[in-house]
């Protein structure tokens, strides 16, 4: 008996040193190396550029080769039967807008903003417009105010198309239209899963679809029906997008029925960045006949996702260090940044570099690590490293926006890379802000 109870016991401890190792190992797993590497071949070039340029504040760099790199991929991918539309928000500057409509041929493009909708109706007179949100009737009011200064060719009663989202906005843009005595195309916002507005019941849609026919002001243009959730949401992404793709089925086929003809000549937008490879050799067996994205030509960091892996990022923040401190030491707190590096070796130093806290992740020297006890900061940000990263003070590090649309606003003109000559060979200027 107390035999077999000296071997429980025995038995016991085992199984609790074998936890206790095991945990163990899993916090050494988790513990992080020092990442000791410098800036890339690529980086170091793109440094010696800015330097070049006298670029010595932060500073939103675009890479034109990679661009042009991401343009083939979204072309390839794009082919004939749909058309492309450029998601304007997230390229937000003139001259990048046109060196994409050049490379994948379209007109077509996709806004957001009314200020940006004003500028690029005087600067592309050309272009196709479509609002990409419900944008507030004073927005519309405002918009043909701003344009009858405008010496442009565009014409709004052929080019644009706003979006519309409810019978009550409906409403208030027929009236306006009538106030202006400017006809007005509407494209209706359609709830196809992602459930952030527009129509999703179809007797709505076709009593706005009989408004629209009666209205002397107002004409359909078409459908925008938006799916990113196809990708996020749980379940299989080849499932929801079938469903997305049988609502937005419906929808059209209410609009046919109650307009008594076909609307496959319309606009019947879909996609975003994270998306539009699903379409791949679907055109004709989807409703849809035009595919959005903006993001997937620059790609940001929220947009790593497995239909882009064949893009490249292109659009980098580069910043100064200011500083350089052979010791991470967070004030009130003798050794706590110690401490710090000896959980994470890449706390082991600190660089105080020229602004910080965007929306954005440091990428090269590829160690860099922000300090969330330290705090951020917009001014100076604190970012640390191991201790042998080869890095200087007045050395550039690299950081990918997450996003694109309001990141490349906050530097002023973009400075534009071409990696083949290693120069800074343009300055693209943003959008204003309005
Ligand atoms: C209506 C709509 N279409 C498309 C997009 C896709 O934009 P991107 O390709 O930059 O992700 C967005 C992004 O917010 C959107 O709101």
């Amino acid at each position: 008996m107390a035999h077999s109870e000296a071997f429980r016991k025995q038995r016991r401890k085992l199984l609790l040193t074998a936890a206790a190792l095991g945990s163990l190992g899993t916090v050494g797993l988790l513990k992080p190396e020092a990442n000791t590497a410098g800036h890339s071949g690529y980086f170091l070039s793109l440094q010696k550029a800015l330097r070049e340029n006298g670029l010595a504040t932060p500073t939103l760099v675009i890479d034109r080769q990679r661009l042009g790199h991401n343009i083939a991929a979204l072309k390839r991918r794009i082919s004939g039967d749909f058309g492309y539309r450029i998601v304007a928000k997230s390229l937000p500057s003139l001259p990048l807008l046109r060196y994409v409509m050049a490379g994948t041929g379209t007109r077509k493009l996709m806004l957001f903003h009314q200020p940006s909708l004003n500028q690029v109706a005087d600067a592309l007179p050309d272009s196709d417009l479509l609002v990409g949100k419900p944008l507030p009737v004073a927005c519309a009011a405002r918009f043909y105010q701003q344009f009858a200064t405008s010496s442009s060719q565009f014409n709004p009663a052929m080019q644009l198309q706003w979006l519309i989202d409810s019978e009550a906005r409906l409403a208030e843009y027929q009236q306006l239209a009538a106030q202006l005595n400017q006809p007005l195309r509407v494209n209706l916002e359609i709830d196809i899963g992602l459930h952030r507005g527009g129509f999703s019941d179809q007797k709505s849609l076709a009593g706005v679809l009989t408004t629209i026919e009666q209205s002397p002001w107002l004409s359909f243009s078409g459908f925008m029906g938006y799916e990113p959730h196809v990708l996020k949401a749980p379940g299989p992404t080849e499932w929801l997008l079938e469903q997305a793709m049988a609502r937005y089925q419906q929808f059209v086929d209410t609009a046919e029925h109650t307009l008594g003809r076909s609307i496959s000549n319309l606009t019947l937008n879909t996609g975003g960045s994270t998306t539009f490879p699903l379409y791949q050799g679907r055109a004709g067996q989807v409703p849809a006949n035009e595919l959005a994205a903006g993001s997937a030509l620059v790609m940001p960091t929220d947009f790593d996702v497995a239909t882009l892996a064949g893009h490249q990022p292109a659009a980098f923040i580069a910043t100064p260090v200011l500083k350089l401190l052979e010791r991470t030491r967070i004030p009130g707190v003798p050794g706590l940044g110690r401490l710090q590096t000896l959980w994470n070796p890449n706390h082991a130093r600190t660089a105080f570099i020229y602004g910080g806290y965007w929306k954005a992740s440091p990428v090269s020297p590829p160690g860099l690590v922000t300090n969330g006890i330290y705090g951020r900061s917009t001014n100076q940000e604190m970012l640390n490293l191991a201790d042998e990263v080869p890095l200087e003070v007045g050395d550039r590090v690299f950081l990918r926006p997450h996003q694109s649309e309001a990141v490349l606003l906050e530097f002023g003109d973009l400075a534009v890379f071409d990696a083949s000559k290693g120069k800074i060979t343009e300055r693209w200027p943003v959008f204003e802000r309005g």
